[in-house]
């Protein structure tokens, strides 16, 4: 079939796509509730050999890199650099379905409706799974798109540890990868990514709006800060004989969020995990590590967010003749879509008869990572019910999904065709 027979719109099976979701969450059902599929797992490992099969199925050329991500290639009728769609295999702790899985499963969806319909592509097309995004297991952050941009540091494998003392590079090996290879998963030959992902926030269903083509994304910090104090008798010790870090990262949770509240919208903090040392009810704390997650995407408002938060800190341990430390765990800056993707995609909406908006993302994504390497790139934001994501409550309906799979495939005709 010539690439101009075209149907006036493809055709996007909603039986399928639900089929699809199902599958996927056959692997990481958490037993309390959610989803949990981390890097390197026989969950993990089941869900890509699930979606290779599908890619099998298709005829697309796979092939997994040196870390686990893996590529469907429908290669073009002429020679030059791919044009790739797809999102993260892997979940948050107790997450959904949705989150990552679904742009794996449009992407293969799109390419597998186009390869049906129209044939070979002029321009070579890829789906993609990636292997970790969420660094729930390690902290790993955007491990598999580091991979493919060549930011992973030499010897960062053997030295990043799981909560059972596992090193990244054991795990890897676990699964028949060599983590001295890491560096060949670089890829210099993709242009384009295009990447949906559900919204997760409430704008688009409050808007009810079915389509987000997301123009910017969010600057992503993380730090670990550290209180020391001095470990006492939890009775024996009088109040005012202690140096407790526990109070003053009472304090500081409240300063983090009065500041990002302060900034106002968009600007988020958030306190996701506390570990006391020793930690037990009888001692009086030793030390207190927390983490802050910090976003804004304006850089120079994040880094002044930043730079009130640290100070306010400081200045409550000090107060309080504790120690102090803050230790930067992650920096993503903020990303901008490139325009003229943004402007295909809105098209292609606009054509579809769909409703959208354009729209900056507050949580992180592959995307950005790519995009430092300079890769042409978007998004495709589909509603969040309630706004809701990272939670077993994530959900977004099929017809929603629908749509934005069929955003996804025009534009990607309209790219590779
Ligand atoms: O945290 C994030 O924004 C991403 O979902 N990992
Ligand atoms: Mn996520
Ligand atoms: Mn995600």
């Amino acid at each position: 079939m010539s690439a101009t027979s075209r149907p006036a719109r493809f055709d996007i099976d909603a039986d399928l796509v639900a089929r699809c979701i199902d599958e996927m969450a056959q692997y990481g059902a958490h037993p309390v509730s959610g989803m949990q599929r981390l890097v390197y797992t026989p969950a993990w490992r089941e869900s890509v050999a699930h979606y290779v099969r599908w890619l099998e199925h298709e005829g697309l050329h796979v092939r997994q890199d040196a870390v686990g991500n893996v590529f469907g290639v429908a290669p073009g009728r002429e020679p030059g650099p791919s044009i790739v769609t797809g999102s993260h295999i892997d979940t948050a702790l107790r997450g959904g379905k949705y989150d990552g899985t679904l742009g794996v499963i449009a992407g293969y969806v799109a390419l597998r409706t186009l390869l049906r319909t129209v044939g070979q592509p002029r321009r070579t097309l890829e789906a993609l799974a990636i292997c970790d995004e969420e660094a729930s297991r390690f902290h790993s952050n955007f491990w598999g798109s580091r991979a493919i941009a060549g930011f992973i540091q030499p010897g960062e494998a053997e030295t990043i540890c799981d909560a059972e003392g596992v090193s990244l590079a054991d795990a890897m090996r676990s699964c028949d990868l060599d983590p001295s290879r890491i560096a060949a998963a670089r890829r210099d030959d993709i242009d384009t990514f295009i990447e949906l992902h559900i919204e997760q926030g409430p704008i688009l269903e409050q808007k009810r709006i079915p389509v987000g083509v997301v123009e910017a994304i969010t600057a992503i910090e993380q730090v670990e800060c550290t209180v020391q104090g001095r470990a006492d008798h939890a009775g024996g010790c009088p109040m005012d004989a202690r140096r407790d870090p526990m109070i003053a990262v009472a304090q500081m949770v409240l300063e983090v969020t009065r500041l990002a509240n302060e900034l106002g919208p968009p600007a988020v903090a958030t306190v996701g995990r506390i570990v006391a040392e020793p930690g037990s009810p009888n001692i009086v704390a030793a030390e207190v590590r927390f983490t802050i997650d910090a976003r804004y995407p304006d850089a120079g408002k994040h880094a002044q967010l930043m730079a009130h938060i640290g100070e306010a800190c400081r200045v409550i341990a000090a107060v309080r003749g504790l120690g102090f430390q803050m230790d930067r765990l992650t920096f993503q800056p903020p990303t901008v879509s490139s325009p003229d993707l943004v402007r295909v995609i809105g098209e292609a909406a606009g054509d579809l008869g769909l409703p959208h908006l354009t729209m900056v993302s507050g949580a992180g994504h592959d995307t950005q990572v790519l995009a430092r390497r300079g890769v042409r790139r978007a998004m495709i934001f589909v509603p969040s019910r309630a706004g809701r994501s990272h939670s077993p409550d994530e959900f977004t309906a099929i017809e929603d999904i629908v749509e934005g799979i069929a955003v996804l495939t025009e534009a990607l005709y309209r790219l590779a065709y």
